[in-house]
């Protein structure tokens, strides 16, 4: 296999443990200045990817590289350790050493390395910069706030300029607000570093939110690898569909087709949305809806389905709905403005919707328009 270009390249990546696979021919590239993140359910091999990437597990099949530069090849036997490739690494369970200030936090890896204290010293300081933590290398952790300590221990992956950060679930030991925060600010400091991240998570809010380019995983295998908002809308397999984001799935039939559009009858009237390429043939077939992609109002097209309103929740910028529709439970969204009440019957519109076939697996292939 040639060398390919990008900060890391991964080529038919296979992993087992004993009789169990955990990753089957995973394959990705990520480019420089990338935000790439690996996202799928617990178990799927998330973690074991990243550590294959870092070194510190030994995969049975493939190649890696890093930086233009083989650090793993089944093929030979190539498998350089972890502390010869170039990496940063945070853990979920990261720990900054609470007996040492933040400058001693973040110089520790150079010192190991044994380099100077005028080096060390002045390194640290481009990464306080970095951080935006400049003038706070004279605290102790137990001085700083939760979201100080887990830059610190981004501080401390990046003291060694590491060609790229490999950062698993760093955020999950933190609050919501917080975490929420410090999505926004590893963007800002990974766009200081210029350096490619991959980020490895489960939780699709965090994926979609950072995120230039995810593979949603599952069971060893990528189902999808594109971007947040292809991913979201045109998801390429039942799986995807159902990980990321919600969906409602209401049984229909093709009542008609023409102009990039289609008719679907459902229970109680029809849906008019745009129409993939190809129809499916199969004819028990089911519409995915997200909630925000069904509208409803008090009025509307004579033959749109009406549904009754069971509950509505106050959600900060918006209402969220839960809907009967001739004994099927449904979930929709409106903004403030649009304010139902419970009991009340509504029309329901759809936006969009995604066919699929109602006995399909999670493998199979979704077409969106
Ligand atoms: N050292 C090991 N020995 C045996 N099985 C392992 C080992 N490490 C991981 N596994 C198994 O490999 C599979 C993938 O694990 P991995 O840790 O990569 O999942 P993950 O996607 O990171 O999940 P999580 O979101 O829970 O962290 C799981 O079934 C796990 O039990
Ligand atoms: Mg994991």
């Amino acid at each position: 296999m040639n060398s390919t270009s990008g900060a890391v390249t991964v080529q038919g990546l296979k992993k087992r443990f004993g009789d169990m696979v955990a990753i089957d021919t995973v394959e990705f590239s990520i480019a420089e200045g990338e935000f790439f993140t690996l996202l799928g359910p617990s178990g799927c091999g998330k973690t074991t990817t990243l550590r294959c990437v870092a070194g510190l597990e030994s995969a049975d099949e493939g190649r890696i590289e890093i930086d233009g530069k083989p650090v793993f090849d089944g093929a030979t036997g190539l498998d350089l350790p972890a502390n010869e490739r170039a990496i940063g690494m945070v853990f979920q369970s990261y720990a900054v050493w609470p007996h040492m200030n933040v400058a001693e936090n973040i110089g520790y890896p150079l010192k190991v390395r044994g380099q100077s204290g005028t080096q060390i010293a002045a390194r640290v300081e481009e990464v306080l910069k970095l951080l935006d933590m400049a003038g706070l290398g004279g605290r102790m952790p137990s001085q700083l706030s939760g979201g100080q300590q887990q830059r610190v221990a981004l501080g401390r992956a990046l003291a060694i300029e590491p060609r790229v950060l490999l950062l698993d679930e760093p955020l999950s030991n933190l609050d919501a607000k917080l975490r929420e925060l410090m999505r926004a600010e590893l963007k800002l400091i990974q766009r200081r570093a210029g350096l490619p991240i991959l980020y490895v998570t489960h939780d699709q809010v965090e994926a979609l939110s950072m995120s230039d380019r995810i593979a949603v995983m599952s069971a060893g295998r990528i189902h999808h690898l594109a971007s947040p908002e292809e991913i979201y809308d045109r998801p390429a397999t039942r799986f995807v569909l159902d990980f990321v984001g919600s969906v409602n799935y209401i049984p229909c039939t093709v009542a008609g087709s023409g102009g990039g559009r289609m008719r679907l009858a459902v229970a109680g009237g029809a849906f008019d949305i745009a129409a993939p390429d190809s129809l499916p043939t199969t004819t028990d077939l089911t519409v995915a809806i997200r909630p925000e992609d069904l509208a409803l109002s008090a009025t509307g097209p004579d033959d749109a389905p009406r549904a009754q309103i069971t509950l509505r929740s106050f959600v900060g910028d918006g209402f969220e709905y839960r809907l009967d529709l001739q004994g099927l439970s449904l979930r929709a969204r409106t903004e403030k403005s649009v304010q139902l009440d419970e009991g009340t019957e509504v029309v329901v519109t759809a936006r969009r919707g995604v066919l699929v076939d109602a006995a399909a697996g999670q493998d199979s292939v979704v077409a969106a328009a």
